[in-house]
Formats: structure tokens, C-alpha cells, sequence
């Protein structure tokens, strides 16, 4: 069946919606705050050592760090009923902006209000019509009223004091029917003439509805009349609508016109926006939509303190920056993308595709607001229903993550000021002399000469290629930086890549379009910006890197500062993309700070558009650099990333500091670049910025050990920090936790090859595997690798323990094979947590592949493989693996490559080989197999028919099983247990 569309006059009943209210909430009102530190220059820090909430506001006047005054405390005579009607509950109180407090006397109102001021506000105009009428700092109430917009100065924070209703005569209105088109459906709208917010608004604009697949629609809104710029990303657009898909559409017209997105199977409406609220302007574009639960998730990237969002009006903006990690800000990449689990655990995500300066804010309502200063208003949303699934598709619609090369898997090590050889090869040496697992070396911009791309420093780090040459013998590969800036001033016929960059053209230019941008970066002298969006940079970058590959032979290429980032503010010129009419909530509340003037230009338009695509093209050209240059699969990590970076690029969480909460922060951005389809990510092991504690660094060996891309990494001048550095007992835990990694890389293998294929995530939230369990919802310092490993770091000083949450299934201690008791299920349980230790749980139901670790992957690629069968409650499981020569390009494409499944079911393994594709599979074979949570000891096992001898089997009292065996990996096992 089509989707419906539904033309209804009738007023709109919004749905009740829970909101969480904690009493530290951004959206406290300043009477329940009392100032917890009246004297100047609170921090978080001793706020929080004053046991007070701490929540910054932009608001004047509001305490930000306070001791919260509980609601119920305000005696009935000062309570004015914010819901005389019956039927209120804490959700509808809420949304109305009122205060909830239930007690026993029913003459008391529950719900109310504190001051006349106050009811009039809240009772008038509930907080979830309010569309923002002033988002620009500044607002009074005369420039309000001026501007035809409602003003109310209530204390609620966050909550817009000027605003317009989305149900008023206000936004966009239909000027016909709409349209029907092969895709779907067209809406022509005009602009009501009642408000402008900044001016050049444009009318008539288009809606196009485009029916894309069965769980994937797309919407967009655009000036029909001239084209605007919108983002080079290919999203197939198939011709026809999609047959019998999983939503429904609906129109709803009352005083303005809703449009809806409803999930058919339950209903649910996963969007709803009134046209009322939309503004298209040449320089602002806004929409709201409500969404249908609180548990939204995605946004990047920033740091923030939980991986669930809070939705208290907390506000993100998105244009990739410089910028070290600080909680709410703008950081290296864009990614307009949410998921949400809806009230009933089904799961749609949602992509705004527009790379322009923009920020979203969260309303408890709930609902979101989305504002972008160009482009277009291009959605889509996936239907899930399932947060795999909503994954997978859109890494389907933005393209798949690129398969990782087998050693990029391995450890690696890296600093910036190694300064010299010598230290360089001793840092080396001790790795080797502790035997801690490792595989690939970075050379930071102290391996340049003067920090100039394509140049090695030939005087601190002579004899650098033939060192390169040594490692590569031992197995260890070698990544190269590049940065995107090229110095202009050195003498001529000295700089060959400047000069035959300027030759052929390929520089961000000034606006005239002609004279090359120019701004500081690392190197001497000033620089420009090559442009990555003209296709001739991309034959300039791949014969620099080709040539360079002569000179240092590297496997690997880091792309660093790509926002771009220029350490020299540029002077711009005074005009409308320099200083656009409303700035989006970026840092520092300036386009050009850190980079280039926004009215530069590039090949595929202004900056000002562009600018945060600036990472996204340079990675595709150096993919294709790596690849021509090694002639092997490419290695690219890119610090800025946008929308679809994944198939070409892995990332890391940039300039961290060495403090325990970041440990913290960065699971939550592992989780969250895997819902940008860019699992390959990690951050820097120890912290960049300062120096760690002995314990703070092996705490974080231990979770870095689990991020996919491990890596330990160090700022220039800090003291060194690699495995090697802290003595003996340090290098133990740091080897003995690698060499669970590397057991473990086949199985992390597999996950990046589905993640390849089928655009599954890598390393997950417990919530993608337990969504219907609510406590899964908010847990983001355990994490999974795919759907059976779970890991438990710890992230607290001196902590020996730590508690656990063990969602409804079967799980076994990784380092004992012991089952965690049933009694334990669905509940927090303190584990202990020695400092050699970090927890780690296999989950019931699944086979994972491993092979026996070695010092570098080249050397355990080699050796033998091993299976754990973990049994759930039905005594079965499944799994499967994929194995290759883990560098060649394009092995799946080609088909060169071995996969195997395993099922586990009525006491027996049988594997299945789907592909046959590696030949050198044939030389490799099975050597030991560990089956967990078999009820009944077997009285006998055999192996593809013949029983094995007792002395190949290891019977444990906690029903673990060990089997001995030699079998090939390329024929179809079968063992049985009797
Ligand atoms: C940037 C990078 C960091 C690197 C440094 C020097 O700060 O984020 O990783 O070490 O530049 O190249």
C-alpha cells in the first residue's frame, strides 16, 4: 500500500511525554537554585566539592552552581493551579512550564505556578508551541514586540522568553494541493508574511517527499526557483516510491499545516513539524519537529557527559573547529544525525543533511530544533526498527565504513616530540624488551623538517627511512602525519609540493577567487589550504604522496588540523558570510576563528558552505593517495569527519587531557562515531594533554586495549607515557591485557568486515542489544564488541571494584569461563577489579573466533585459531568469521577472502564455509576450542566423527570445557558432545 496522506481540519491533541526531572536539571528555574557560591570564579570543581549542582547558564543572573531547592517545599498559599482542569500528571504539568509536586491534600494544586508573572507565561503559551522568535543573544522586550513576537521574562532557563507560537498564522502555508510525483509527494508553500526573524526570507519554497526504500524517507525543502548549495554526498534517490513502506505520511491542517511521519506498525509519530515554526531565509533555515521520546542519542561532535542526551534546552552547535574536547562545544566533525528509541523500544534515526554552521537544541517537550545559516532543510529519516538497523541503513544511504587493514588492528604507538632517534628507537626497544604486543608507529610533525608535509628532518632524525625499513622487518608499520597547510614562503625551487600546487591551481582562494588563501599553521612562514573539493588536488595529493612514499616508506597516512584549522585569526572582509545575521552556537561566536574567511572560495562554493567538508574530501583524496602510494589497502585517520567519512577514514577524539573523566567521555565517543558509520575510532590512550598518573595511564591501557583504533598518544614537552615507561609491573598488566586484544582480533575482525558489508556497528551499547530493558538506556561506561563481548573498565581513582549491569541473557567471566549467577540479571553488581584487571564478559549464545596472540600481527596472523562457544540458556549458539591476507585492497569486493559460520545446537558444532576466496586458509587450522555453559558433563567428544582421547580434553568445575584438536580451518568442522 502507498503511504496515505491525510488532508484533516482539526485542532492537534498533543501526546503526554514523561520528562525526567532531576533536581541538578540545566532547566532549573533560578528561584529553586540558591547560590551555592555567591563569591567570583566558580568552577565545577569545587562546586562539585561543595557537594552543589553545577549547570552553566546563559542566562544573566542565574547561579550556575546552586544548591537545589526542592519543588514540593513551596507551602500551598503560594501555589497558583497552573491545571485547574483534571487530568494532570507530571508530563502535562511539565510541558505547560509548571512545577509538579504531588501530596496527599487534593485541595492543594499539584501543579503550579510561583508567581502571577509566571502563570500568566505558562498557562498562556506552553513551553512546546514556543518557537524562538530572537536565538541571537541581545533580545529585550521592545526589539520583541517590535518584531511581532510575544514576550515573556519568566525564570525558566534555557526556555525562549521572545517567541511565536508554531500553531499561529506564522511560517510557510500551502498554496495548493499537493503535488503527486513518481517519488512521492510535492508541497508548494508561501511564506506568511506576520514575521521575519532575520530577513530574505524566500518564497514560494518546495517540499519534496521522496519515498527512498521501505525504511527510508526523505524530505526536503528548497527554493524551487534558485539553486543552493547542497551537499556533494550521492544518496541514491531511486526513480519510483518505494512499494508497502514501514511509515505513513499524514498532513494535518488546522490554523497551520503539520506534516507527520508515523510509523505504521505502531502508529507512533516519529516526526511532526509544523509549518508554522518553518523559517527559509536566504541566511536562517529552522524547523522543529516533536519527537516521540526523550531518548535521543547521536550529534556530533562533542563531548557531553552521558550518551543519552539530556533534552533540558540543551543546545549543540556543529562546524567543525580546532578545538581540544570541552563539554558542549563544537569540535572537529559534523554529524546531523540522531537516533531515537521510541516509547515502545522501535528505533528510527534521523539525518539533517546540511554541512552549513548550525545548531540543534534538545526541549524536554521533547522536541528539536534545528537551525542552519545555508544550504537546504534535506532530512531523512530511517525506520529502524531496531538501532543495528537503523544504522545499517544509513551507512547504507551514506556509505558503508571502509574494512580496516589487519595490522591497523594492532596497537599502536605515538608521540609528538620524541625529538630525536635516539629516543625514538629506545621508546621502541622497551615495547620489544617487555614484549608488549605492538604494530604500528606514528610519526608525528617531529619527524619533518620544520614541520613541512613531505620533508623528513634529516638532522634529528637521520637515518629515519632506514629505521622505517628495520621496523617493517620486524612486522611494525609506520603511519606519516600531513597536515592540510603548505608553507608559500620558502625560497623558490626549494618546496616542490607549494609549487606544484600553485602551479596547478588547487588553493582555497580569496573571495575574488584567484589569490590563494592564506593563514598560519605549523610550518615556518604563512600558508595556504589546498582544496579538496577540486578534483585536480586530488592528482596533486596522490603524486606528493606517491613521490614521498620513495622517501619514507610508510603504510599509513594521519590527517591532521583538517577543520581547516589556521592558528592566525584571519581579517576579513565585512559582508553577509563573514558575519551572517544569526550565528549558530559555535565557540568563540565567530566563523573565521581558528580558520579561513567563510567568504574564501572553493571549487565547490563558498567556504562559508563548505568548510566542514573540508576533512570529508581530504580523507577521499588520501584513501586513494595511500592506496596508489602503498599499493595495498589504505590507512587513513582523519581528525575531522563529516557525514559519510567512514568509507574512507577512521577517526580519533583529538587533543584529550590525561584526567579520569576522560576516560569517560571517550566510550561515549567510541559509541557515538559508531552511529556515524565510522566505527574505526579510538582516543588517545593516557591522554594528550597533561601528564597521567601510573594508575590513570594503566587504567586506560586497559580500556584502550577495547578501543577499536588503539592508540597511545602524548602532547609535545609531557613526560612519556608508552607501556614501556612505568617498569616492570606496568609493561605485565599493559601486555597481558594486548594480548587479550590480539587473541581477540579475529572476532573484531569479523565485526569490521559486517560492519563493511552490512553497516552493523563495531563496538555498540548495551541498549543496541537490550533496547526493550530501560536500564540499558543510560549505560555508557560498560560498552560491547559486537554483540558478545562486554567490556568493564574502570574509570575511578583507586577503585577495586566496580559495578556492573548484566542485561537478561547468559554471561560468562571472560578470564574464568565461570557463569554470572541468574540472581544477578538485570541488576547492578559489584565486581572486583584488581588493578592487574579489567573485567570483561562473554555473552551466551555466541562463537568467537580467536587465534593465539604474538608480538605483532604479522607474526599471530600465522598462528593457530581457536573458537569459544558460549552457551546461552538453550544450550545453542552461532557465529561466524571472516579472514583474509588483512592488506590487500578491495578483498571482499573481489571476493578474495575465507568466511565461515558456526552454529552450536543439540550438542553440536557444525561450521559452514560461505567463501572460499583466501587460498593461503589452507596452510591454517583450529588448535583449541573452549565451549562454556554445557549443563551436562559429556561422556565423550569427537571431532568430525573420530572421539578424541582424554587427554585432549580439560573438564573445569565450572563447566568450562578445553579441547585440544589440529584441524584445518578450510574444511567444515563438526564437533559433538555426548
Ligand atoms: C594536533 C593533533 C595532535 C598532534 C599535534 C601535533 O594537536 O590533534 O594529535 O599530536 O597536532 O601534530
Amino acid at each position: 500500500m502507498k503511504a496515505v496522506i491525510l488532508l484533516r481540519f482539526c485542532s492537534m491533541v498533543l501526546a503526554a511525554q514523561t520528562v525526567n526531572s532531576s533536581s541538578c536539571s540545566a532547566s532549573l528555574r533560578s528561584q529553586f537554585r540558591k547560590d551555592c557560591h555567591p563569591e567570583p570564579e566558580a568552577s565545577e570543581d569545587i562546586c562539585l566539592a561543595r557537594s552543589c549542582c553545577w549547570s552553566p547558564s546563559k542566562f544573566p543572573g542565574i547561579p550556575w552552581c546552586f544548591e537545589a531547592i526542592d519543588e514540593c517545599s513551596i507551602v500551598a498559599a503560594e501555589r497558583i493551579d497552573c491545571h485547574p482542569e483534571p487530568g494532570a500528571n507530571e508530563a502535562t504539568c511539565k510541558n505547560r512550564g509548571c512545577h509538579w509536586c504531588a501530596n496527599e491534600n487534593p485541595n492543594v494544586p499539584f501543579c503550579f505556578s510561583i508567581s502571577k508573572e509566571e502563570s500568566d507565561c505558562t498557562t498562556k503559551f506552553p513551553i512546546n508551541k514556543r518557537v524562538d522568535c530572537h536565538p541571537q543573544p541581545g533580545a529585550s522586550k521592545e526589539i520583541c514586540e517590535a518584531k511581532g513576537c510575544i514576550w515573556c521574562s519568566e525564570m525558566i532557563a534555557n526556555v525562549p522568553w521572545c517567541f511565536y507560537l508554531v500553531d499561529g498564522p506564522y511560517g510557510y502555508t500551502l498554496n495548493d494541493q499537493p503535488e503527486k510525483t513518481a517519488q512521492g509527494w510535492r508541497l508548494m508553500l508561501n511564506k506568511h508574511d506576520s514575521i521575519s526573524l532575520f530577513g530574505n526570507d524566500i518564497s514560494p519554497v518546495a517540499m519534496d517527499i521522496e519515498f527512498h526504500t521501505k525504511n527510508r524517507i526523505r524530505f526536503k525543502v528548497y527554493d524551487p526557483n534558485n539553486k543552493r548549495f547542497e551537499v556533494p554526498l550521492n544518496i541514491d534517490s531511486p526513480p519510483n516510491e518505494a512499494v508497502d513502506p514501514d511509515y505513513d505520511i499524514e498532513f494535518l491542517n488546522s490554523t497551520t499545516l503539520y506534516f507527520r511521519i508515523i510509523r505504521k506498525t505502531t502508529g507512533t509519530i516519529l516526526w511532526d513539524t509544523s509549518l508554522g515554526g518553518l523559517i527559509f531565509s536566504n541566511q536562517f533555515l529552522q524547523m522543529k519537529t516533536t519527537v516521540p521520546s526523550t531518548l535521543i542519542y547521536g550529534f556530533g561532535e562533542h563531548e557531553h557527559p552521558s550518551f543519552k542526551h539530556d533534552m533540558n534546552f540543551v543546545k549543540y552547535g556543529m562546524f567543525s573547529r580546532d578545538q581540544s574536547p570541552v563539554a558542549f562545544s563544537n569540535l572537529y566533525g559534523v554529524h546531523p544525525f540522531y537516533m531515537c528509541i521510541e516509547n515502545d523500544f522501535n528505533t528510527h534515526g534521523v539525518l539533517l543533511l546540511n554541512s552549513n554552521a548550525q545548531d540543534v537544541t534538545l526541549n524536554p517537550q521533547p522536541s528539536i530544533t534545528f537551525r542552519t545559516i545555508g544550504g537546504i532543510l534535506d532530512f531523512y529519516v530511517f525506520l529502524g526498527p531496531t538501532p543495528e538497523n537503523v544504522v545499517q541503513q544509513y551507512t547504507e544511504a551514506i556509505g558503508r565504513p571502509y574494512l580496516p587493514p589487519y595490522w591497523s588492528l594492532g596497537f599502536h604507538l605515538s608521540r609528538w616530540g620524541y625529538h630525536n632517534m635516539n629516543v625514538l628507537k629506545n621508546t621502541i626497544e622497551r615495547l620489544k624488551h617487555y614484549d608488549i604486543p605492538h604494530d604500528v608507529l606514528h610519526g608525528d610533525i617531529d619527524y619533518m623538517e620544520r614541520q613541512m608535509d613531505f620533508t623528513y628532518d634529516k638532522i634529528n632524525f637521520a637515518g629515519l627511512p632506514e629505521y622505517i625499513e628495520e621496523l617493517k622487518k620486524d612486522g611494525i608499520h609506520y603511519v606519516i602525519i600531513l597536515d592540510p597547510f603548505l608553507t608559500k614562503d620558502e625560497p623558490r625551487g626549494t618546496y616542490r609540493p607549494f609549487e606544484l600546487g600553485q602551479e596547478m591551481g588547487i588553493w582555497i582562494n580569496n573571495s575574488d577567487g584567484v589569490t590563494p588563501a592564506v593563514g598560519k599553521g605549523w610550518p615556518p612562514g604563512d600558508s595556504v589550504f589546498p582544496d579538496y573539493t577540486n578534483p585536480t588536488t586530488a592528482l596533486w595529493w596522490i603524486q606528493m604522496c606517491m613521490e614521498f612514499k620513495n622517501v619514507l616508506d610508510y603504510d599509513g597516512i594521519w590527517i591532521d588540523m583538517n577543520e581547516p584549522s589556521s592558528s592566525q585569526q584571519s581579517r576579513c572582509a565585512k559582508n553577509n558570510l563573514n558575519n551572517p545575521p544569526y550565528m549558530p552556537d559555535i565557540n568563540g561566536r565567530i566563523l573565521a576563528e581558528k580558520t579561513l574567511c567563510p567568504d574564501s572560495k572553493t571549487y565547490l562554493g563558498n567556504h562559508y558552505d563548505t568548510h566542514s567538508l573540508f576533512g570529508w574530501s581530504q580523507a577521499i583524496s588520501t584513501f586513494y593517495a595511500c592506496q596508489n602510494a602503498t599499493k595495498k589497502r589504505a590507512f587513513v585517520l582523519s581528525r575531522s569527519t563529516f557525514v559519510g567519512s567512514g568509507q574512507y577514514t577512521g577517526h580519533w577524539l583529538g587533543d584529550n587531557f590525561s584526567r579520569w573523566r576522560d576516560m569517560h567521555m571517550s566510550i561515549i565517543g567510541i559509541l557515538e562515531f559508531n552511529l556515524f558509520g565510522i566505527p574505526y575510532v579510538g582516543a588517545d590512550i593516557c591522554g594528550f594533554n597533561g601528564e597521567p598518573t601510573y594508575e590513570l595511564c594503566l587504567r586506560w591501557m586497559q580500556l584502550g586495549a577495547f578501543y577499536p583504533f588503539s592508540r597511545n598518544h602524548n602532547a609535545f614537552g609531557n613526560k612519556e607515557q608508552d607501556p614501556g615507561v612505568f617498569g616492570e609491573k606496568f609493561a605485565a598488566v599493559s601486555r597481558s591485557v594486548l594480548k587479550i586484544r590480539y587473541t581477540l582480533l579475529p572476532y573484531l575482525y569479523t565485526l569490521f568486515y559486517h560492519s563493511h558489508v552490512s553497516g552493523n556497528t563495531v563496538v555498540r551499547g548495551l541498549m543496541h542489544e537490550f533496547t526493550s530493558d530501560p536500564q540499558t538506556h543510560g549505560i555508557d561506561k560498560a560498552f560491547l564488541w559486537g554483540p558478545a563481548l562486554m567490556i568493564t573498565p574502570v574509570l575511578d581513582e583507586g577503585a577495586r571494584s566496580l559495578s556492573v549491569y548484566f542485561p537478561e541473557a547468559s554471561w560468562f567471566n571472560l578470564y574464568t569461563g565461570d557463569e554470572i549467577p541468574v540472581s544477578w540479571l538485570k541488576k547492578f553488581v559489584d565486581i572486583p577489579a584488581p588493578l592487574e584487571i579489567i573485567p570483561l564478559f562473554i555473552r551466551g549464545g555466541y562463537i568467537l573466533p580467536m587465534q593465539d596472540p604474538a608480538r605483532t600481527t604479522a607474526l599471530s596472523h600465522q598462528n593457530p585459531f581457536g573458537l569459544v562457544i558460549a552457551l546461552d540458556e538453550q544450550e545453542e549458539a552461532s557465529g561466524s568469521f571472516f579472514w583474509d591476507d588483512g592488506d590487500s585492497i578491495d578483498s571482499v569486493e573481489k571476493e578474495v577472502y575465507f568466511y565461515a559460520e558456526y552454529k552450536f545446537t543439540d550438542r553440536e558444532l557444525k561450521t559452514t564455509i560461505i567463501k572460499h576466496g583466501y587460498i593461503a586458509i589452507t596452510d591454517q587450522s583450529y588448535d583449541t576450542i573452549q565451549i562454556l555453559g554445557l549443563s551436562e558433563k559429556p561422556t565423550m567428544i569427537s571431532v568430525n566423527g573420530k572421539s578424541i582421547s582424554s587427554d585432549r580434553i580439560e573438564y573445569h568445575s565450572n563447566g568450562k570445557i578445553n579441547l585440544w584438536i589440529s584441524e584445518p580451518l578450510s574444511q567444515e568442522l563438526t564437533i559433538s558432545v555426548s
